[in-house]
């Protein structure tokens, strides 16, 4: 039966296991694949030809585990190749970025967002077009802020380094007056603290990882695929180096991952 195969979800390393974590809260009954295209992360500073390429080959990968939904955790997938691939495929596909925007959209009280994620997400103007498409009025200011990937994956999260680098990026939103703030980016949610002490209380933060698992679970509702098994299991598979990937699940998934299998993409 399709509803007992599993969900597929894919991010160009582990930073998806920030919207993993939500679907496996959210969907307990639901079987996991996750795959890290640990090989040729980072996506955020590719071309959108190269991002396109490699999305279709990780949705081709999951297709073969018999996945019955695609779940693209990848900002930087869902704003520049999502658009271009969704219809090609059959599998219902979710990206990140209408959840996010939905829940800015209705967050603002000034109609002034700010945006933050990888240069490629940054450039692509994916987020911006969508909140413009959802409200014209809503005013959008965008920062590409890379450094915090890498200090993320370092573990430095309460920093003064940290910090320093968030001011640094976050000034010209701040001056902008922005009261909402998209974390555009997988790893983004891990520094909800650091850019709230930057910006303040008064700003709100979105960080689309529950809406995301919402999503997820309307699409299954609707299309009549919800799993009837009663507790379900996730895999987890890298293009490269598992040990690098179990290393760090912990600190993204807030427990330890066992399993982590090398996938052969072809
Ligand atoms: N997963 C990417 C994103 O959400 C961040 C890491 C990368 O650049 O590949 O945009």
């Amino acid at each position: 039966m399709a509803n007992d195969y599993p969900i597929g979800i894919f991010d160009s390393g582990v930073g998806g296991l920030t919207v993993a974590k939500e679907l496996i809260r959210q969907l307990p009954a639901e079987d996991i694949v996750y795959f890290g295209d640990t090989a040729r992360v980072p996506y955020g500073i590719k071309s959108k030809e190269t991002v396109i390429r490699f999305s279709i080959e990780n949705i081709l990968f999951l297709l073969k585990q018999s996945v019955k939904l695609i779940c693209v955790a990848c900002n930087t997938v869902s704003s520049v190749a999502l658009p271009v691939i969704k219809n090609h495929f059959r599998a219902p596909i979710v990206g990140v970025l209408t959840p996010a925007v939905r829940e800015a959209v209705y967050a603002t009280q000034n109609k002034r967002i700010g945006v933050i994620g990888t240069p490629s997400t940054i450039k692509s103007h994916s987020y911006e077009n969508l909140i413009k498409e959802f409200d014209p009025e809503i005013k959008v200011f965008s920062a590409a802020t890379p450094l915090f990937v890498p200090l993320v994956e370092e573990g430095w999260i309460n920093t003064p380094v940290t910090k320093d680098v968030a001011r640094k990026y976050l000034e010209p939103l701040i001056k902008k007056n922005v009261d909402t703030l998209i974390l555009g980016c997988t790893h983004y949610p891990l520094l909800k603290s650091v850019l709230q002490e930057v910006l303040g209380r008064k700003v709100t933060l979105i960080d689309s990882a529950k809406q995301v698992g919402m999503e997820v679970k309307k699409m299954l509702v609707s299309e009549n695929l919800l799993s009837s098994t009663k507790k379900g299991k996730a895999r987890f598979y890298v293009s490269d180096n598992p040990e690098w990937f179990t290393n760090l699940a912990e600190r993204f998934l807030g427990y330890p991952v066992k399993d982590v299998s090398k996938a052969e993409l072809s």
